[in-house]
């Protein structure tokens, strides 16, 4: 992949006042431009309802930033560079004549960017009113997850989307596709033929995925009770994490190249049945307990709470791929809100060898695991077996790691927010870290069974006391396999 360099656009934000713009996209815009990655000419016009005098909203913007960029990064010369390239628009994103003002601050522009920081259901007439006003031709649309609540109606927004651009102008964001690790994850399999050559069914006994999180609802009690855990993280997250540990080797690191081998292993997950959901499928919502020390109430007693909800707010599954590669292998995920710990890593558990020469009470001792953590203290690390020290020691083993430290060993280079990597992609029109439609589909496919089978068995979601790491029964889901979560306690 070629080092990027800076392509001049304009951005279009839709959406400009909101939690996801104020916390994440100025904050990444802003460090772009103060690594140089911004071009000179690039311009951020920032499109709320909200009216009154431009400058105060922009003046609010400046508020945020400071609030959310690290004090150590913050220049005074970048910011008022970035403070130049913003603009303000009061806007309804639905009022096709509320378009005029856009088009007057953008025509002249060669490349638009638009990306829609707002529910879903606005993406098709935003996207109409691009179209009307002749500026669909230039853009590339950025659209947030989550699209739609399930198959269906994640269709009906994509095809209104599709109405206006093609496939190759649309980019559907997936914020941990632009996490450093992750992208490091098609460095570690595809640049290494150790891995690749071990990387199946014959060598790899399974596979866990853990996005574990401290918060909880966090005054998101309105999107987050119709969404649930599942179409909140596994719905996307987790599935595309699997995807990357789980799909062939691309021809090449084009865009489609690598979202065709991953639609293949969506394709290839096996449904699970609604006989068999209790053991493969566990889904848990957390009661009061504590966090960081700190009594916290359950889910039901957040603010605004609706006391019947039976959204989830844990998921564990055993997921399992049909094909030669995978077969047999189990692959376990699970997600919660209100864990002790954030954190999120992938666990490749390796087999033992099939002769076993030392002494047999050194058996249990586990061989071969590779870790790959996301966050935090993102690195990869290699579990492997040597002989402990010492004369008195024998031959006795002891399982070590092999690290390497992304934060510690770039301790000079600040890993970027994941915004930042998808943002400058974005500009560059490069698609291979965003979620094509039909990818979008297949998770929706496989989520959807899982919902529909909740539903038939009528079964409330596990409770597990906040702080802790989610219900028994998401423990059971593994022993039962002779297995535990790796790093439990
Ligand atoms: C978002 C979910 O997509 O990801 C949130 O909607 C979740 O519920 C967040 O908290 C987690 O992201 P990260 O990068 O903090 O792991």
């Amino acid at each position: 992949m070629p080092v990027i360099t800076a392509k001049p656009c304009t951005l279009i934000l839709f959406g400009a006042l909101g939690d996801l713009a104020l916390r994440k996209l100025f904050p990444a815009l802003y460090q772009l431009d103060r690594a140089g990655l911004l071009h000179a000419d690039t311009r951020i016009v920032c499109l709320a309802r909200d009216q009154g005098e431009p400058s105060t909203h922009l003046a609010f913007i400046d508020d945020w930033m400071h609030r959310y960029i690290p004090v150590m990064d913050l220049d005074g010369e970048v910011l008022e560079r970035f403070r130049q390239r913003l603009s303000y628009i009061s806007m309804e994103f639905a009022k096709p004549e509320d378009y005029a003002a856009l088009v007057a601050e953008v025509g002249d522009a060669d490349t638009l960017i638009a990306y829609f920081a707002t529910p879903a259901f606005v993406y098709g007439p935003i996207c109409a009113n691009l179209a009307a006003c002749g500026l669909a031709e230039k853009t590339r649309v950025v659209l947030e997850k989550p699209i739609g609540h399930d198959l269906e109606s994640s269709r009906k927004i994509n095809d209104a989307v599709a109405a206006h651009f093609p496939e190759s102008q649309i980019y559907r964001i997936d914020h941990y596709l632009g996490k450093e690790t992750v992208q490091n994850l098609i460095a570690l399999r595809f640049a290494n033929s150790l891995f690749e050559t071990q990387w199946n069914q014959h060598h790899i006994s399974h596979v866990e995925i853990t996005v574990a999180e401290v918060v909880g609802i966090e005054g998101r009690w309105g999107y987050f009770d119709q969404a649930g855990q599942l179409r909140d993280m596994i719905q996307n997250h987790l599935l595309q994490l699997l995807c990357l540990i789980a799909m062939d080797p691309p021809s090449d690191l084009s865009a489609d190249s690598i979202r065709d081998e991953k639609v293949k292993v969506l394709k290839a997950l096996a449904p699970i049945t609604p006989e068999h959901m209790s053991r493969e499928v566990v889904r848990g919502q957390y009661v009061a307990g504590s966090s960081a020390g700190k009594p916290v109430p359950g889910y039901l007693e957040e603010d605004n709470a609706n006391q019947q909800s039976d959204t989830e707010t844990y998921v564990a599954v055993r997921a399992e791929i049909r094909n030669w590669r995978w077969s047999g292998v189990p692959f376990y995920l699970r997600t919660g809100k209100r864990m002790p710990q954030k954190l999120s890593q992938i666990v490749i558990h390796f087999k033992e060898s099939s002769h076993y020469i030392f002494a047999p009470e050194q058996r249990p001792l586990v061989s071969n695991r590779l870790i790959i953590r996301l966050q935090p203290d993102e690195g990869i690390s290699l579990q492997v077996m040597t002989k402990d020290q010492g004369l008195d020691k024998g031959m006795q083993l002891r399982s070590g790691p092999l690290q390497l430290n992304f934060s510690e060993t770039y301790k000079a280079a600040r890993i970027p927010d994941a915004y930042e990597r998808l943002l400058l992609e974005v500009t560059q029109g490069n698609q291979y870290l965003f979620v094509r439609k039909d990818e979008v589909e297949h998770a929706w496919l496989w989520c959807d069974q899982l919902i529909a089978g909740w539903k038939q068995l009528g079964d409330p979601p596990k409770p597990y006391a906040a702080g802790s790491w989610g219900p028994m029964a998401a423990m059971a889901l593994i022993t039962r396999d002779g297995r535990s979560w790796y790093g439990d306690l």
